[in-house]
């Protein structure tokens, strides 16, 4: 929907040589995507948090090619490092977005890429990393174009780039919340972009946490990708969809009236729904370990013992996410301390919160 064959730069006005930087968080989905059709189009909608711990920082330089080709010359670091095996991952994303950008191959490009989180700490890094490049790749458009003036239709472009790259990536645009998918109860949602849905969170949840306590830090046996495929085989797939628009649905009714509970059991129904499709495909699969349900357990008892409305959701992955409003952190954090931090692999857990998105360095 964003071929523009116009990006071409002219050679006798050459642009100087420059950069973009962004910081960009990852983003936790309450209602999931699981299941996905075409070119990254969602089966269903889904509602994301944007993480603020947890980000990727991405810099981008350029400079015009002496001499032109059509290939996409890019170097890559990771912390400073090369790393050929993202560099690859990252050219062949880049080879597709020609269409897109057609000036990118006019350019010798360099990114510079870190995460704030340990590279093997079992978080999944594509949602970050793909929307700070996103953002790099806009502004890059925009200062050699001025195309994305406004606002609005830069982070609609940024998501729809970002999602092309890894789904959920295209949710971490937008401060705060946002929704990916088209549904009725966002005006302006789309397939193929994510919008924002601060205009949905009661104060509450604005000030709310994810305390991500990793279960495991081991590479996933299963790639999200082969996950999402199983979806098209499995005999709940359409009972799971007309699911996840219910509960967005419901959702946003708990979101706006500042219903924690409802919100918590929304969460905990989604989390357990996406690992039972797992587990119900063909071949099936299981991502969550021993320790998971150990946690499971123990947050459900807690609450029930305490009336302290904490919740948990799951990734693609073992690891718990704990989400609390934070009114309670000090009773949480005392509570992860004594109770749930043991079953970390080495005690290790992240403390992130829902926060402001994306910032251009
Ligand atoms: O963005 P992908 O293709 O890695 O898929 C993400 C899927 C989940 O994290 C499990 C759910 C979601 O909506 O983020």
């Amino acid at each position: 929907m964003y071929e523009n064959l116009k990006l071409i730069l002219d050679s006798s006005d050459a642009p100087e040589p420059g950069a973009f930087e962004w910081r960009s968080p990852s983003n936790i989905a309450i209602v999931k995507y699981w299941g996905k059709h075409g070119d990254q189009l969602p089966r269903n909608p889904s509602f994301s948090f944007t993480l603020s711990a947890s980000f990727s920082q991405m810099r981008l330089d350029y400079e015009f090619k002496e001499v032109p080709d059509n290939e996409i010359d890019l170097t890559f670091f990771f912390h400073q490092q090369p790393n050929e095996q993202f560099a690859a991952k990252i050219k062949t994303f880049l080879e597709r977005l020609r269409p897109v950008f057609p000036f990118l191959s006019q350019l010798k490009l360099t990114i510079h890429s870190e995460n704030s989180f340990p590279h093997s700490a079992g978080i999944a890094s594509s949602a970050s990393s793909m929307s700070a490049l996103a953002l790099c790749l806009c502004s890059l458009e925009d200062h050699l174009f001025s195309t994305l003036r406004v606002p609005e239709e830069f982070d609609r472009k940024a998501s729809y780039i970002a999602r092309l790259g890894s789904g959920s990536a295209g949710r971490s645009i937008y401060p705060y919340a946002s929704v990916w998918g088209t549904t009725s109860v966002m005006p302006g949602s789309s397939d193929e972009y994510g919008v924002g849905a601060e205009s949905w969170l009661h104060d509450t949840f604005k000030d709310f946490h994810d305390d991500i306590l990793i279960v495991s830090k081991a590479e996933k046996s299963v790639s999200s990708r082969a996950g999402h495929a199983l979806m098209e085989g499995n005999p709940y797939a359409d009972a799971r969809y007309g699911q996840a628009r219910k509960n967005l649905s419901l959702l946003e009714e708990a979101l706006k009236s500042g219903n924690v509970e409802e919100f918590g059991r929304i969460a905990e129904d989604e989390a357990l729904t996406l690992h039972a499709l797992m587990m119900s495909s063909n071949p099936s699969f299981m991502l969550i370990e021993p320790n998971t349900v150990a946690l499971i357990k123990k947050i459900r008892a807690y609450r029930a013992d305490t009336g302290i409305p904490v919740f948990f959701t799951l990734d693609a992955g073992p690891n718990i996410h704990l989400l609390y409003p934070g009114s309670v952190v000090h009773e949480v954090r005392s509570f992860i301390e004594s109770d749930l931090k043991h079953l970390c692999e080495n005690e290790y857990y992240i403390q992130d919160w829902v926060g402001e998105g994306p910032e251009e360095v």
